[in-house]
């Protein structure tokens, strides 16, 4: 990867127009100072026009123009959509949906990822690929297929059926095991042969859909079996690729929060996370920044790669508003200032036809770049050229971890009883975002990191508790750091079996507390939770979900208002240490509102003054990252009028190169970024 500025540019598909406009192309990319193309991601069919012939003649010339140009080169290995003769000879290579019907040739991340004859030919086409391109001038990275699991998320065949009976051979070693893994003896299920095991889709064990499932041991093993599935994919490319290219770092592109694969189990595969950021709304900062914290999370906090975001609008929505003036800008250095060295879109040029041919590119229909969008463009690739090195391979200085887990999601979500209109997401991103506004800087990790790095750990609905992660959440405290769990943790073990306990199951002494019921409400249907620490007291709306607690030595911090659990906790802080100079544990029982989930993560941070400097300015966002000592403190505003804010340090604006003072009042205006690299500690600027 090139260390010296952070990339900019994106999907190029110079295949769809005829060469001419390629040095409009060109020429336009230098007005916006982009750098780097990625380029060849759906293109198999006229690589490969027949199963014995090859043809790189079209990519020959792409490359060469891209080196001519002196960009960077993402080199995509094409195989996110299948050719139709490919389809057409080898039927079984289509995937079969959820519903059971196995689909003909249309659409792309069309391809069963257990098709013997997928798995030959992507890795055939990846290894020709490498065998050609590998050692391009300018070879940056290569992108192996793209966004596995879109569509339906997996596929459910004959073949799928017999790679999951492998792998679950693999997995349990006996049948017997597996019943017992599957709690197979409810409804008649004990199994007596792997032979008689199936998918299970809607025609097995599912019904209204992928959360409703009779067995969420299958359901949970399933998911497993398809994000290793199409992790093997990916390794089949990769390899083919290695023995042409011993360096160049290969990756793909990731979706962020995206149920169906789990990303973690990707992390030891890729040489870096990358993801496609189309957020679902306009105000979705605080999520973005959490799927950006996710992101950085897979590889341990080194820094990740915007792969795609659109310049203007989407095209897949129903209704596709464009970014607003400075949003872009906005957004980008959002992603630069949680950890991404690169910022690309899609795509340079608008298609002519199909299904995103309104999607938003850098170049529209017109070729234009006298447009309000393309000045945008050209004017954040300036900022980035502007910028150089400075931040490229800066870390996140996180005292804060934050727990994702892709087995609690998915069997949080598919699990009867409780409340279905709990969302794993929506809690997550609830208590994410008490932290960003309190502006901590925060990584989001999976239960096996190392915890002791950080003064504080949340564990948000960590339903599923697996492994020794009880053991070192205890640890955390036992040095005196916090830690915060919210109700429906501790509930399953890694089977998705109930632990034979009380809930929250192992992590019970460390919350000196016992969940003795579980209610469950309607949305808008609120439970008021007075939460108090003596000085201040603040009434939280609680909705959906209210755990009746027994409290074993904890402490009350709030209690119910309302319901025949009125005055008992609905949130309690244990000091197992017992000891004032103690860890804290906080257990959060119900669904506070955000005031309330605030009140309480406030506290939290603040026990190890990590409440940072512009909590109070609503939506003024603070990320720092850091290298070499130095500090790059990013103030984003998102608010949506003027705000004023204190400098919390000295130093020197580097997008404008103004000096800041430490205590000067830096007046905010909507989308404006401060990106101040901080002096050292007791130099003045
Ligand atoms: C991504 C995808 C791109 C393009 C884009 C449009 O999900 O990787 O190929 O389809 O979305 O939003």
């Amino acid at each position: 990867m090139t260390d010296s500025k952070i990339l900019y540019g994106g999907d190029y598909n110079p295949e769809q127009w005829p060469r001419a406009v390629w040095e409009d192309d060109y020429a336009a990319f230098d007005k916006a100072s982009i750098d780097t193309v990625t380029l060849n991601v759906f293109a198999w069919a006229t690589l490969q026009p027949d199963e014995d012939t090859y043809d790189f003649a079209r990519l020959d010339e792409i490359v060469a123009r891209a080196v001519e140009g002196g960009r960077g080169i993402v080199l995509a290995t094409s195989t996110g959509a299948l050719p139709p003769w490919l389809a057409h000879r080898h039927p079984g290579v289509e995937r079969t949906d959820f519903q059971g019907r196995r689909h003909v040739f249309g659409q792309r991340h069309n391809a069963c990822p257990s098709s013997p004859v997928y798995r030959r030919l992507s890795a055939e086409l990846a290894g020709r690929i490498a065998e050609r391109y590998a050692g391009t001038p300018g070879l940056i990275a290569w992108h192996v297929g793209n966004e596995y699991g879109g569509f339906d998320g997996g596929c459910w065949c004959d073949l799928c059926a017999a790679g999951f009976r492998d792998w679950l051979r693999a997995r349990y070693g006996t049948v017997e095991r597996l019943n017992e893994a599957w709690n197979a003896t409810f409804w008649s299920h004990t199994f007596s042969d792997w032979a008689q095991i199936v998918p299970p889709n809607m025609l097995s064990e599912h019904w209204r859909g992928p959360d409703h499932t009779a067995f969420q041991g299958i359901t949970l093993d399933y998911r497993r079996f398809m994000s290793d599935a199409m992790l093997a994919n990916y390794r089949d490319e990769k390899a083919r690729i290695r023995e042409h290219d011993a360096t160049t770092p290969v990756t793909t592109n990731f979706m962020g929060m995206f149920r169906p694969i789990d990303y973690h189990r990707w992390a030891d595969d890729l040489d870096f996370a990358s993801w496609d950021n189309y957020p679902p709304g306009p105000r979705e900062h605080a999520r973005m920044a959490l799927a950006h914290d996710v992101m950085r999370g897979i590889k341990d906090g080194a820094p990740f790669w915007v792969m795609e975001q659109t310049p203007t609008i989407t095209a897949s929505r129903d209704v596709n508003p464009v970014k607003r003036p400075g949003v872009l800008r906005l957004w980008s250095w959002q992603a630069v200032a949680h950890g991404a060295d690169a910022v690309l879109y899609f795509q340079m040029r608008q298609s002519k036809g199909a299904s995103e041919k309104y999607h938003g590119a850098v170049l529209d229909h017109a070729g234009r770049t006298d447009t309000r969008s393309f000045r945008e463009v050209a004017a954040l690739g300036g900022e980035l050229a502007g910028l150089g090195d400075a931040v490229v391979g800066a870390r996140t200085p996180a005292r804060v971890a934050l727990l994702f887990d892709w087995d609690s999601w998915w069997v949080a979500e598919m699990t009867d009883g409780f409340n279905r209109h709990a969302r794993y997401v929506d809690t997550v991103l609830a208590y994410y975002r008490a932290l960003w506004q309190a502006g901590a800087q925060v990584d989001v990790v999976p239960t096996t990191a190392d915890l002791t790095r950080y003064d504080v750990v949340l564990a948000p609905m960590l339903h599923v508790l697996k492994g020794d992660v009880a053991a070192r959440l205890a640890a955390v405290t036992e040095r005196g750091g916090s830690v915060l769990a919210s109700f429906w943790s501790g509930r399953a073990d890694e089977d998705a079996n109930a632990y034979l306990m009380d809930a929250p199951g192992p992590l019970a002494p460390l919350f000196g507390i016992r969940v003795e019921e579980t209610d469950s409400a309607e949305p808008g249907v609120a439970n008021p939770v007075t939460l108090t620490d003596g000085a201040d007291e603040v009434v939280s709306a609680a909705q959906l979900v209210f755990e009746v607690l027994v409290p074993e030595g904890a402490d009350v911090v709030g209690t119910y208002g309302t319901e025949f659990y009125a005055g008992t906790p609905a949130v309690t802080r244990h000091r197992p240490g017992g000891a004032d100079d103690g860890g804290e544990a906080w257990y959060v029982a119900t669904g506070l509102d955000d005031a309330g989930v605030e009140w309480v993560v406030r506290r939290v941070l603040d026990r190890h003054g990590l409440v940072g400097p512009y909590a109070d300015v609503p939506d003024v966002e603070l990320a720092v990252r850091a290298k070499d000592g130095v500090r790059f403190a990013f103030v984003l505003s998102h608010a949506t009028g003027p705000v004023e804010v204190t400098a919390h340090a000295s130093g020197v604006d580097l997008l404008t190169g103004r000096t800041v003072r430490q205590g000067e009042t830096l007046r905010l205006d909507p989308t404006d970024v401060v990106l101040l690299r901080e002096d050292p500690p007791g130099e003045p600027a």
